[in-house]
């Protein structure tokens, strides 16, 4: 078989994580201050996987210039622009000249696993099925893309089924020979106007092709909503190791896994880990509590956070308490000094805030 290529999808329109992708790509926000994307295709070259396409909308630029040529993940980059989000069958089809008729895994690039993707691939290389897809036993299947299979075999494809027939679920990720690329041509748009992986892969199903299951054990989210890229930090920051690399003033207390990146300061505080500081930031006479990032040129100043991500160059001052929040970047929260006192906001669109 030719060597395996990877598609990796980069654009869409990403409305369940407004207003943060109002101004960025969803596929750069930090999971422990690096962005998802970079575990997908981190774990694409470790399965042996070095030429890489990237499937880009309008955050096209953004993610060029976050990910380069691919060099420093030992990777060959390409481009593939889609002008517009119709579908991940339609990202195949714009992905045409780049995949070459070779076969290919196509990683959704704001999806994330724990445990890598070698095996499958092994498994894809060796036994060459038509499709290979990785599934995951989930509670509330009926939020998903649902599988149902029959002696190892997939037999039927459903998304978000009412009833679903099992409890194995779609990851993103999905291994294909060329033969897609006539399934993905044959079908018709979804009622969400999309052309739709599943109904490629079922309008294979139905034409006898095989398409195979495998089951990831390890960890899968999804981190196209908040709580799901909260979650996705509290995961792999209880992964990382420990890395004191910035500044911590005798008076502050570290507690279980902080990471500090280089040129941060902690002065007059109290962070209990697992946390990360990103480079340059500072905290100031502050409680840093359990599963929280906070990214590069954050300050943090008189105020208490706990379980969120702050994204770079925001300042949060004599802020009671933050927790479960995904804050973005150049944001100030600050407590008033003047009479009256409320709250003053100036909000993007479709932001969201809740008051104690
Ligand atoms: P989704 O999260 O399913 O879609 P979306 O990005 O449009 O988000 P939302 O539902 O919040 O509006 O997409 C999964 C991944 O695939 C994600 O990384 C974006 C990417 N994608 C494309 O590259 N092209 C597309 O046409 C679509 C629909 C998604």
């Amino acid at each position: 078989m030719a060597a395996v290529k990877g598609l990796v999808l980069s654009g869409g329109k990403g409305t369940r994580l407004r207003p943060i992708t109002h101004t960025g790509a969803k596929q750069l926000v930090p999971i422990a201050n690096k962005p998802v994307l970079f575990y997908g295709l981190e774990a694409l070259v470790e399965a042996g996987i070095e030429e890489i396409g990237i499937v880009v909308g309008d955050t096209g630029d953004e993610i060029r210039q976050a990910v380069g040529d691919g060099s420093r993940f030992g990777a060959r980059v390409e481009y593939i622009p889609q002008l517009e989000p119709l579908g991940l069958a339609h990202a195949v089809q714009v992905a045409r000249s780049f995949l070459a008729g070779e076969p290919f895994v196509m990683y959704l690039g704001d999806n994330f696993i724990t445990g890598g993707i070698g095996e499958v691939v092994r498994r894809f290389a060796t036994d060459q099925p038509d499709a290979l897809i990785l599934l995951k036993r989930m509670p509330e299947p009926e939020r998903f893309g649902v599988a149902e299979l029959k002696d190892g075999r997939v037999v039927r494809l459903e998304e978000k089924p009412p009833h679903p027939l099992s409890d194995l679920v779609l990851v993103g990720v999905y291994c294909f020979q060329p033969s897609i690329m006539e399934a993905v041509d044959a079908i018709s748009p979804s009622a969400r106007g999309e052309l739709e992986i599943t109904d490629a892969i079922q309008w294979q199903i139905d034409r006898g092709l095989r398409v195979e299951a495998h089951e990831v054990l390890g960890r899968w989210i999804d981190t196209g909503k908040m709580d799901d890229l909260l979650e996705c930090n509290r995961v792999v920051l209880d992964l990382l190791e420990e890395r004191r690399l910035g500044t911590v003033s005798e008076d502050s207390r570290l507690m279980g896994k902080v990471i500090i990146e280089e040129g941060a300061e902690i002065i007059g505080s109290t962070i209990r880990g697992p946390v990360i500081v990103g480079a340059h930031t500072r905290v100031v006479d502050s409680f840093v509590g359990p599963f929280t990032a906070l990214y590069h040129h954050v300050v943090v100043e008189g105020s208490e956070i706990e379980h969120a991500i702050v994204l770079e160059n925001t300042v949060i001052r004599g802020v009671r308490k933050i927790e479960d929040s995904l804050i973005g970047r150049d944001v100030v929260i600050e407590r008033g000094s003047t009479l009256p006192r409320a709250h003053k906001m100036m909000l993007g669109d479709h932001s969201r805030v809740s008051l104690a």
